[in-house]
């Protein structure tokens, strides 16, 4: 285990960080860091930035998938990425999202559901939307053994009962319906919880009330923790941009003028040049030659 502040052992190498480090850095040292990781690659940049947690988020139903919605990923296309994900991270605690369908009916398919994440994919915990019944699968999840995230503010498989993508928590009926279910998730035993898409001034109240971590993404910087998605923080599409997006690279701009300028260079034959060859001696070139 690594201490509060992320240590790094005698070699030099980072400690692998337990659930307890994350629980432990309530209100105090700097900020949680959690990134959405959906492949080897994504997850290896994660892993050499050395942030707390990895979420591999349902949102690969659009950033991966190229489906219009979360709700849209099945359960085997999750855990095809999160095995992927699990071969590239080492430190950073893995949270498997659990996506819609797969916990809402009954405790017994979300302990299920929960338990083949962890087996199959190697998460060390895992993450359900909403409150309500989800309450009572967190608890059933925690007593089963298994780490449990919630999420609450803006909840992307529901977002049609919602009214759409939109900011929750906007009234003070709704704000103090977001401390209750809150305290309810927490009351069951949740090591954290990320909020979505609520005022920063509700989610620094929420976050002043309970003992486990918040994790937010468009919650303000009250929150114990920021969480982006990686395809948004590196900008693969600028034309997706939520406000509370901070671009940190523009790969999606520089995967296109990679790709444009490839298939130009093959059509004026100028790639591939003599240096991406490979040679044979010219004696044997010429006896090969003469037998044909
Ligand atoms: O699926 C996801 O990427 C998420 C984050 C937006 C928190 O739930």
């Amino acid at each position: 285990m690594r201490g509060t502040d992320g240590t790094h052992s005698s070699s030099g190498r980072r400690d692998v960080v337990g659930l307890e480090d994350i629980v432990a850095r309530k209100g105090t040292g700097p900020p949680l860091v959690m990134v959405t990781a959906y492949d080897y690659p994504s997850a290896t940049a994660a892993e050499a930035a050395e942030v707390d947690l990895v979420l591999v988020g349902d949102t690969a139903a659009m950033t991966m998938l190229g489906y219009p919605g979360t709700e849209l990923v099945s359960f085997e296309e999750m855990l095809v990425l999160g095995r992927a994900v699990r071969r590239g991270l080492r430190t950073p605690v893995m949270v498997g999202d659990m996506p819609m369908g797969t916990y809402e009916a009954s405790d017994t398919l979300a302990v299920q559901s929960a338990q083949r994440l962890v087996k199959e994919t190697g998460c060390d915990v895992v993450k359900l939307e909403g409150a309500g019944t989800s309450v009572d699968r967190a608890r059933a999840i925690v007593n089963a053994g298994i780490g449990v995230m919630g999420h609450l503010g803006l909840t992307p498989q529901t977002h049609t009962a919602q009214g759409g993508f939109r900011t929750q928590a906007k009234t003070a009926a709704g704000a103090l319906r977001l401390i209750d279910d809150a305290l309810a998730l927490q009351a069951v035993g949740c090591f954290a919880l990320v909020l979505e898409a609520v005022p920063a001034s509700v989610a620094s109240e929420v976050t002043a009330r309970l003992s486990i971590p918040t994790i937010g993404i468009g919650a303000g910087p009250d929150c114990d923790g920021q969480v982006l998605v990686f395809n948004d923080l590196l900008d693969y599409d600028s034309a997706i941009k939520p406000r509370f997006v901070k671009h940190y690279g523009h790969i999606g701009e520089s995967a296109r003028r990679g790709v444009a300028a490839y298939t130009a260079d093959v059509r004026a034959r100028r790639y591939p040049a003599a240096e991406h060859g490979y040679d044979i001696p010219q004696a044997d070139l010429e006896a090969f030659r003469s037998t044909l």
